[in-house]
């Protein structure tokens, strides 16, 4: 009998922060993020360590959700600094990797299609099927100004437009048949003529004629993530993902919406145990409890409350600036992550915190922090996992190498040791990893 295994994931950035606003300033983190060497050394770890994928989230704009303003997330170096195109970053990842799934942070509501599919299937081929997209559907302000039109399209319309995306890009993984690329010299036969097909899409937000210039993908497609808690944006990854990134303040939250999320896969028809769901932790570890209770108090110490502030601002695209920092933040609907909303709803209502004490947490990980021992963070992981909460776990790290290197020398072999993770890479493709069949193709 082959027991169930956990899937785990870094959650990067390629820019400061992942894990804690505090990350940059750590005493001996690396801080070269327009180094190419910073994300090989990532990388490299996450190989050693068997893990699933890097996961790079983006943003395309710098937040200046805090009175307006951007200085707060510049100053403090907050979520959305700075941030090369994951694209690129992983593109380069994908030469001297050979088994590490590569996620790439890309927009529906930004992007188009044609280009989209492109893209990711570029890296699809040169990765030998180790390509994923975060699907995101972007929901700043700032965001829209850097494009045209500089207008947001309403929360309903960035779905249904998100969803034709999706239907647009897989009619063009799907252009060309598998083998069509038949590459012989001596009939000449470069391509079949016979296996490539144009899409002729045409529909509310696209009109795309196909077929794409590249070969189906060596994975079928890539593998889809996706992060929307909002009911719409459940339904969307319940349809189309492979996995499902969230974050919860608690373990009950955490069942509750696994158990809603297998439920509406099943009802789209789909197998639930084919949709992975990675619950974001953002482990502080040390060799011993009290080493990783100082790491976790040094940390939190240099992480200005403003920093949270303002990426929790951006996070619910609404002006914290404006409520009284010292009171309860008011219940209220959000235009922004609905994930983000709950997961601190849950923690204003539980404990009764102040706005600025909200900012504050919220800044140094909120309540996916788990500080101690490898030991007792893998307790934790097992917990969640065995209990009906995660597949397995998306690793945020409060500060690079050591948010990455710790895990890989201490976490993977406490969950080797006790049966829960993989000693080696399934197969040569993410989907060998994340145990998921390869599409049929046309
Ligand atoms: C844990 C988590 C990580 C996310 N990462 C990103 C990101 O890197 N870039 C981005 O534009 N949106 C990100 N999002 C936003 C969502 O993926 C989604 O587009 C947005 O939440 C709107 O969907 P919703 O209204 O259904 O929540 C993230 C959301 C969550 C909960």
């Amino acid at each position: 009998m082959t027991t169930r295994q956990m899937k785990l994931a870094a959650f990067c950035a390629a820019g400061p922060v992942s894990g804690h606003h505090g990350g940059w300033r750590y005493p001996g983190a690396v801080r070269d993020f327009t180094q190419a060497a910073t994300y090989l050394e990532t990388a490299r770890l996450l190989e050693q360590g068997c893990f699933d994928l890097m996961f790079i989230a983006d943003i395309l704009a710098i937040p200046n959700r805090l009175d307006g303003s951007m200085d707060s997330q510049l100053r403090y170096g907050a979520l959305g600094a700075m941030r090369l195109d994951p694209l690129i970053v992983l593109a380069m990842l994908a030469g001297v990797t050979r088994n590490l799934g590569l996620a790439a942070t890309i927009s529906t509501s930004y992007a188009e299609p044609f280009q989209l599919a492109r893209q990711v299937a570029s890296l699809d081929h040169l990765s030998a099927g180790r390509a994923a997209w975060n699907i995101v559907t972007s929901f700043q302000d700032a965001e829209a100004r850097n494009f045209s039109p500089r207008d947001q399209l309403s929360h309903e319309a960035r779905y249904d437009r998100a969803d034709e995306f999706m239907d647009v890009v897989c009619k063009l993984w799907n252009s060309w048949a598998d083998g069509a690329m038949t590459l012989d010299p001596a009939a000449p036969l470069f391509a079949d003529p016979a296996s490539v097909h144009p899409i002729d899409h045409h529909g509310a937000y696209f009109d795309v004629a196909g077929p794409m210039n590249v070969p189906r993908p060596p994975q079928g497609r890539p593998i889809f993530i996706q992060a929307g808690a909002s009911e719409r944006g459940r339904d969307f990854a319940a349809k189309w993902t492979d996995i499902v990134f969230v974050t919860h303040a608690s373990l009950e939250s955490g069942i509750a919406f696994y158990k809603d999320m297998k439920r509406r896969a099943a009802s789209f028809g789909r197998d639930p145990a084919e949709l992975v769901i990675l619950p974001g932790i953002a482990p502080v570890m040390g060799e011993t409890t009290e080493i990783a209770t100082a790491r976790k108090t040094l940390l939190d110490s240099l992480a200005d409350p403003q920093a949270g502030l303002s990426t929790l601002a951006y996070h619910l695209d609404i002006d914290l600036a404006q409520f009284p920092q010292d009171e309860v933040l008011p219940a209220m609907d959000v235009p922004g992550v609905q994930g983000h909303y709950k997961e601190v709803a849950e923690l204003t209502q539980k404990q009764g915190l102040s706005l600025a004490e909200v900012g504050r947490r919220y800044g140094s990980g909120s309540g996916r922090f788990v500080v101690g021992t490898a030991d007792a963070i893998a307790d934790r992981m097992e917990e969640w996992f065995t209990k009906g909460a995660a597949d397995g776990f998306m690793i945020q790290p409060p500060y690079l190498q050591g948010g990455i290197e710790l895990p890989v020398r201490l976490l993977v072999p406490e969950l080797q040791k006790r049966g829960l993770f993989r000693s080696a890479y399934e197969g040569p493709m993410l989907r060998d990893q994340l145990g998921l069949p390869r599409p049929k193709g046309p």
